[in-house]
């Protein structure tokens, strides 16, 4: 068993949290790299060793988790989903005091802004602030902030914070409904102050960094301490696994779920619900020709527009590099794929967190079969953006190619987590699970392609590379998915 993997079976054992290490093995090292000179050794395998032996003290293990964990955070970070929380307050304006729980709030800054919000309207509210991270959370009772951090406060709430020295400090007023404690959100929630349960749970931004099982067990966690008319509000990308559970109301892109009334029986379906129009089944799966042999395509990268990159870019190209890169598409559609990787780094030089280029550079690798290179340019891409899907489709289709079955059909699941109508993973998972011989999950899948497909929905969640990549074989998926289901997959 590696150092690496020795270490997270610790974590695990002495937190409850399961690291997931797929595209990040690079951050991990560094973290243990960083923790073993703290602690005056020279590698990671003497670090591992130190804390095997001493069974670990949870604060080391803590320090570990935090370098690994992104606490990255700001005041009013989503001003549209709070202003679509602002609104359901003002409709359904609360007779009590507001009992608000943030899990995962990092250094307190969503936590404060919850309370502005409250005290604008004029409404009573406790907010309870929870990290599994000490330090932040003591940064958050100090409640002392740099100017960049407050940069998104609309200026109607200026007022709740006060100049000190170079800092702002949240106003008194504020930090009185506040409190913030420790709590790792794999373990039973907390009580609020007053009353069973929570009328507001705020967990955003944090499903990211568990593995999706461990996401349908904080959910369900989240069901149990929420009030039957309670609100739960998660990042504008992240999903619930448990949709049947939820009633999703929505604006835009952003969501808040409440409690669906259900019975017992219903509360343990977990099944994903997309509509099928498929026939019933013939024969049996082992009938159905292999679908894997359908995506030879895969093998070309995706041109890439740079001024129609996803909006979570980490910086707009200027005219020049939008010049270079026009030049590397003609290189991609010329199939002279060396040359284009060579103008893509040097690109990448000057934008290292550039996500598209990432993955065009990965593509690229990808198609001439240099996987290691391909894994490392997406590896880089998640560690820019955690939230993009193509990075994890990306990965798993190379994991795929590499027959590493466990770790594609993980990063697939990941892609779909993500964005679950994102039908590209969920054909590439289908062929994964045909490999790993899991015909219930198979046909899972399949539903969910053709459910899709069907359903006109197919490019909602394609960003334009993608979007290149798959939409042309829209027809020709759903195709190959029908005829798989008619021939054997059994519904
Ligand atoms: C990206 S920050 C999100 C901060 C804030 N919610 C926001 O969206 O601005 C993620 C936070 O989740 C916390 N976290 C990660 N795993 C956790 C766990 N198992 N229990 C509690 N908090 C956790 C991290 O320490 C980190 O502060």
């Amino acid at each position: 068993m590696s150092w690496l993997t020795r270490l997270t079976t610790l974590v695990n054992q002495r937190l409850g949290i399961r690291l997931s290490l797929e595209g990040r093995e690079d951050t991990f090292r560094q973290a243990v790299n960083v923790r073993a000179a703290a602690l005056g050794l020279t590698t990671p395998e003497e670090y591992v060793a130190r804390v095997s032996r001493t069974g670990g003290s949870e604060e080391e293990f803590q320090s570990l988790v935090l370098l690994v964990t992104n606490g990255h955070t700001s005041f009013f970070r989503d001003l549209e989903q709070l202003m679509m929380w602002r609104q359901v307050l003002t409709q359904d304006a609360p007779t009590r005091r507001l009992q608000v729980w943030c899990a995962g709030c990092s250094t307190g800054e969503e936590a404060y802004t919850i309370a502005m919000l409250c005290k604008e309207l004029g409404l009573a509210v406790e907010v309870l602030g929870t990290d599994i991270n000490k330090a932040s959370l003591t940064i958050a009772q100090h409640a002392h902030y740099d100017p960049w951090t407050t940069r998104r406060i609309p200026e109607e709430y200026a007022r709740f914070l006060v100049s000190a020295g170079e800092q702002l400090r949240v106003a008194d007023s504020v930090r009185a409904s506040v409190r913030f404690q420790q709590h790792n959100l794999l373990h039973t929630p907390p009580r609020p102050a007053a009353g069973q349960k929570w009328d507001v749970i705020f967990c955003r931004n944090v499903f990211i960094y568990f593995p999706l099982e461990e996401v349908g067990h904080v959910a369900r966690w989240f069901a149990s301490a929420l009030a039957p008319d309670g609100h739960l509000l998660i990042g504008a990308s992240e999903r619930l696994p448990d949709l049947k559970r939820w009633v999703i109301q929505s604006k835009g892109s952003r969501h808040t779920y409440q409690l669906a009334a259900m019975n017992d029986e219903e509360s343990h379906q977990t099944e994903w619900s997309l509509a099928s129009q498929l026939e019933t089944p013939r024969s049996s799966p082992a009938d159905a020709p292999p679908l894997s042999s359908v995506a030879p395509f895969l093998d070309a990268p995706p041109p890439l527009d740079l001024r129609a990159a996803p909006a979570t870019a980490m910086t707009l190209p200027s005219d020049e590099d939008v010049e270079a890169f026009s030049q590397v598409n003609v290189l991609i559609e010329a199939k002279s794929n060396h040359l284009a990787v060579v103008d893509v780094r040097k690109f990448l030089d000057a934008h290292p967190n550039h996500v598209p280029a990432l993955l065009t550079l990965g593509c690229l690798e990808l198609a001439q079969h240099r996987f290691d290179d391909a894994l490392a340019a997406f590896g880089a891409a998640a560690d820019a953006d955690p939230f993009l899907p193509d990075t994890y489709l990306f990965q798993g289709i190379t994991h795929r190619k590499l027959g590493n079955l466990e770790t594609a059909r993980q990063s697939l699941q990941r892609a779909l987590f993500l964005a679950p109508e994102f039908w590209p993973a969920s054909f590439m998972l289908i062929g994964v699970y045909e490999r790993l011989g899991q015909h219930k999950e198979l046909t899972r899948e399949l539903r969910r392609t053709l459910g899709v497909l069907n359903g006109g929905q197919d490019t909602e969640h394609l960003s334009p590379g993608v979007h290149r990549l798959f939409y042309p074989r829209a027809d020709e998926v759903r195709e190959a998915c029908l005829i798989y289901a008619e021939k054997g997959a059994q519904f």
